[in-house]
């Protein structure tokens, strides 16, 4: 942990990449995680795809507003906080979510890359653009007023492409950066899950936080095995200090 404190403190270009994990402590759940996973009790097939939407539009429309609902009760954690910390302390700082809870935003985090979206946006399901609340009818789920589209959640599904722009963003972050901080991720979604790797190549040093071994452990600089809310605050502090 010591070397990982000066790894981060003489970095000037830091980059992190969060995953599930790291709202873990906040109580939402994560999707892989054997008993607590989404999709240890949800088939991803059956709610995270266009098809399962047209399928059945009513029961994904009302599976994201429970998640929504979830995570509009849960707070940010000292994980979360932490970020945030680093953020206002080094210039040259970029964050990366796979996560679509906003609870990097609700804890301070200025500049958050979101790879696959946000929970709370919505969009018109032919043509992705963004929809208010006042723009759409009351059914379950909602239609657009003006072009009678279905509106569906904001958020990446399986089989559809990341935002070019964000994805773009992360690609030119890991390639030109000091340090990668991959925090609660399985590293097993592409094309999120290349990001460290990518950093390696090019020279970062990677340092992992998560209590259980992923692909990216063995190859990393620094697997620090634990839970985010714990080590990262401590992390923040004693690169701060040292
Ligand atoms: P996963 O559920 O796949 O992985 C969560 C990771 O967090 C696991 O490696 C856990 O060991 C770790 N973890 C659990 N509790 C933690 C804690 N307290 N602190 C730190 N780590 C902890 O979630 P993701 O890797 O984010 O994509 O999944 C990536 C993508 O797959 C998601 O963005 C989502 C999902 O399908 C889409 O829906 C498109």
């Amino acid at each position: 942990m010591r070397e990982a404190h000066a790894v981060l403190r003489d970095a000037v270009s830091i980059v992190v990449l969060t995953g599930a994990g790291i709202s873990a402590e906040s109580g939402v759940p994560t999707f892989r995680d054997a008993q607590t996973g989404l999709w240890a009790r949800f088939r991803p097939e059956d709610l995270a795809t266009p098809g399962a939407f047209l399928r059945d539009p009513k029961l994904v429309w009302e599976w994201y507003a429970w998640r929504r609902d979830l995570v509009a009760k849960a707070s940010p954690n000292a994980g979360h906080r932490a970020l945030a910390e680093l953020e206002s302390r080094c210039a040259n700082f970029t964050l990366i979510t796979q996560n679509v809870d906003g609870l990097h935003a609700r804890a301070g985090s200025r500049q958050v890359i979101e790879l696959h979206g946000n929970l709370f946006a919505n969009i018109r399901f032919d043509d992705h653009s963004e929809i208010a609340a006042d723009e759409w009818t009351g059914d379950i789920p909602p239609r657009c007023k003006r072009s009678g589209q279905l509106v569906r959640p904001g958020v990446v599904w399986f089989g559809e492409a990341l935002p070019a722009r964000a994805l773009e963003a992360a690609f030119a972050a890991v390639k030109s950066c000091d340090v990668v901080l991959s925090i609660g991720t399985s590293t097993m979604v592409e094309p999120a899950a290349s990001l460290p790797f990518i950093a390696l190549e090019s020279g970062a040093k990677v340092i992992e936080i998560n209590p259980a071994e992923t692909p990216l452990t063995s190859h990393c600089h620094f697997a620090l095995q634990g839970k985010a809310a714990e080590i990262l605050p401590a992390l923040v502090d004693a690169a701060a200090h040292a």
